[in-house]
């Protein structure tokens, strides 16, 4: 096979804030396919950078005293130190906010104009007159028109759901300033992308698109194209407009033109390496870019239809995946469970998440659930109980018995043909990007190792008087196919796969076919990886929360609240509370929930734990104080009424995530809220 010239890149974070594990996500799955290409013996190199321009950056640096360029250039190194952390293992990172992407962005933005492609007309937006800024729909607030409820966007309603346009909006203020915005007409720069139509429906179906991202992207070229917006108005951080001058190239202008700036900034570094052989109108190169569903029209419309229009090459393929949720919920910082990489890191090993990612990713768009149970119960069964473990009961024999040195034969030449057999089929998922399924067959290996070593036991068979030789060849048995399994797992397991080939002496080389070592002398075994233990996910939980308090700087007003409280008298549990206002009342989200498992709770005296069952919007476990009224039997089953939206709070015995609503004057006379009939999971209480 020919190697080939391959180009990665995963999408350019934002120089706004820290990495958190969506951002790890994506990158582990383009990580783990190019060091797979690399693998492989092919030409790949993966680029990234840092997303730098746009109004959100030039305000957080204003916010934090910094010049844009001081805060851009603190936050790359706090992401590359984090990817690092991660082993990704990017060819170079770079930034937007460089001399190749402004010469790039110009000398594309050009030729778009030169083709006719860039339309100039007068808009009218919302403006703050405060601080002279044009005014996106999210960074404006006010009062819901429909529900009145305050502090909502100027798109939707939280509290009700209804969609309407800031205008709408009771009592508008920008979130900058607080000042009520007016209507102010400028100047605006648009790419034509309705020309691009026959183009983008042809484009879109030649296999460049997964097929559920090219069925959607139909649908909305059916619907027809708008004209693309791609100018701002100063003051902006970004790139200023040939001839026109106050005007910035909107953020997402430059921002695909950053993987170009990325890899033209490395073959200025590196020598021999041609900037046209890929990017080129009639490269032969393979151009992929991985990137979240949530920016997909600007990489499968937009950047296609400016790319062709520019002269230079579209991509080979778009892959896109889907969103991490944590505990089968969107991440949030209410619950915790908005993990910053760094909070991960400080806890727990990087290859750990990247098994468990790879376990659980796909070709597809899905959403992928990190489930920090099963993420600990999946690392230690696969990679410590299994993976290791066939490496670490037949080292001791191979050094003790034989000075490191392998048996001159395979012991069992057909359990060897058939783990080297397997490599085509694993090379293909990997190639495919079902790493859940490259998983799967590895491990299903794993099973077959382990099975052998333990029908033979040479522990036993050591013990017996001539069978020394027999353990040798056991043991090398065992040892060559944990070498075969390390080169598959190689591209996921970076680490491991380098204290792997010390252990072993050898280099783990999948270019070309696979065999088994005979004779070789191995070195002594070292622990290749610890057991991940619940309380480091504590941990990790509780130094993420500390983060997420001090960004959001509530930590201290939290203290202050408790302090607070506890100056006060106790008040009269049967009266009547304080009234609140309607507003918040709706805030509290009412649902019908199944209490599908109720348990005692070792050490509580008052306390079950419930397992509640929200239908569509999955479990939640709450601790609840009716343990002398109910026994777990009664309860499961049930249905009852929770309050869905609570704070998560960490109790002495766990997460409690909500509340069951009760009635009656407490100990044995407590009653459950039980819905009528007809009641289903999820339903919200009105
Ligand atoms: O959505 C984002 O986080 C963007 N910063 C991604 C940009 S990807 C590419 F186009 F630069
Ligand atoms: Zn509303």
């Amino acid at each position: 096979m020919d190697p080939r010239n391959i180009l990665v890149t995963s999408a350019l974070p934002y120089a706004n804030g820290a990495l958190h594990l969506g951002h790890v996500l994506e990158t582990i799955q383009t990580d783990i396919w190019v060091r797979f290409q690399k693998h492989r013996g092919h030409e790949c190199r993966y680029i990234c950078a840092d997303d730098a321009h746009g109004t959100a950056i030039m305000l957080k640096a204003e916010q934090l005293g910094l010049t844009p360029e001081q805060q851009i250039a603190n936050i790359k190194a706090e992401h590359e130190k984090d990817f690092n952390g991660f082993l990704i293992n990017f060819d170079n990172f770079h930034t937007t906010h460089s001399e190749e992407n402004k010469q790039l962005s110009e000398e594309i933005y050009l030729r778009l104009r030169e083709n006719g492609h860039i339309a100039k007309r007068e808009i009218t937006q919302l403006y703050d007159p405060e601080k002279g800024l044009f005014l996106a729909d999210r960074f404006i607030k006010g009062s819901c028109p429909k529900c009145k409820a305050e502090d909502q966007y100027g798109d939707n309603c939280e509290a009700c759901g209804s969609t309407y346009t800031p205008a709408d909006l009771i009592n508008p203020q920008s979130v900058y300033s607080g000042a009520t915005p007016v209507k102010k007409a400028s100047e605006h720069y648009f790419f034509k992308l309705p020309e691009f139509t026959e183009f983008l429906k042809t484009w879109t179906r030649a296999g460049h698109l997964q097929d559920s991202v090219a069925n959607k992207l139909s649908e909305w070229l059916d619907e027809g194209l708008q004209e693309w917006d791609i100018s701002r108005d100063a003051p902006y951080f970004g790139f200023e407009i040939p001839d026109a001058p106050g005007k910035y190239f909107y953020v997402w202008l430059d921002a695909p033109i950053g993987y170009m700036a990325s890899f033209k900034n490395l073959c200025d570094k590196e020598a021999g390496l041609d900037f046209d052989t890929f990017w080129g109108k009639d490269s032969k190169a393979e151009l992929y870019h991985f990137i979240g569903k949530d920016i997909i029209n600007f990489h499968a419309l937009f950047w296609p239809a400016m790319l062709s229009s520019a002269q230079f090459r579209t991509p080979t393929a778009v892959f896109a995946h889907g969103f991490l949720t944590v505990n089968g919920q969107k991440m949030s910082k209410s619950r915790g469970t908005f993990i910053n990489a760094s909070s991960y890191l400080e806890h727990l090993h990087p290859e750990y998440l990247r098994y468990y990612f790879a376990c659980k990713l796909s070709g597809q768009v899905d959403d992928l659930d990190l489930n920090l149970e099963d993420f600990v119960s999946r690392v230690n069964a696969d990679l410590v109980n299994k993976l290791v473990n066939i490496a670490s009961r037949c080292a001791k024999f191979i050094s003790k018995g034989n000075d490191g040195f392998l048996s001159k034969h395979i012991e069992n030449p057909a359990l060897m043909q058939q783990a080297i057999d397997a490599s085509d089929k694993i090379a293909a998922l990997y190639e495919q990007r079902e790493y859940g399924k490259a998983m799967r067959e590895i491990m299903a290996i794993a099973d077959e190792a382990n099975r052998y070593i333990d029908e033979k036991a040479p522990w036993s068979l050591a013990k017996q008087e001539g069978k020394e030789q027999e353990v040798i060849d056991i043991c090398s048995m065992g040892i060559n196919l944990f070498r075969i399994l390390m080169t598959y797992l190689k591209p996921v397991l970076p680490e491991m796969a380098q204290a792997s080939e010390a252990f072993l002496n050898d280099t783990l080389d999948w270019s070309g076919e696979l065999t088994a070592l005979t004779s070789h002398q191995i070195n002594k075994f070292k622990p290749l990886m610890k057991r991940v233990e619940s309380k480091q996910i504590d941990a990790m939980l509780e130094s993420n929360q500390k983060m997420i308090d001090a960004a959001m700087g509530s930590s201290d007003k939290k203290e202050d609240k408790k302090a607070k409280k506890e100056k006060q008298p106790k008040k009269d549990k049967n009266a009547i509370a304080d009234e609140i206002t309607f507003d918040d009342f709706a805030k509290v989200d009412l649902r019908v929930a199944k209490i599908i498992k109720a348990d005692h709770v070792e050490g509580a005296d008052k306390l079950l734990a419930l397992t509640l069952d929200l239908g569509e919007y999955g479990t939640k476990q709450v601790f609840s104080g009716i343990k002398a009224a109910y026994s777990p039997e009664d309860l499961e089953g049930k249905l009852t009424v929770m309050v869905a939206n609570l704070q998560p709070r960490k109790m002495k015995f766990g997460m409690s995530e909500g509340m069951v609503l009760a009635a009656g004057p407490g100990g044995k006379d407590i009653w459950l809220l039980e819905p009528h009939e007809g009641a289903q999971p999820g339903m919200r209480i009105m």
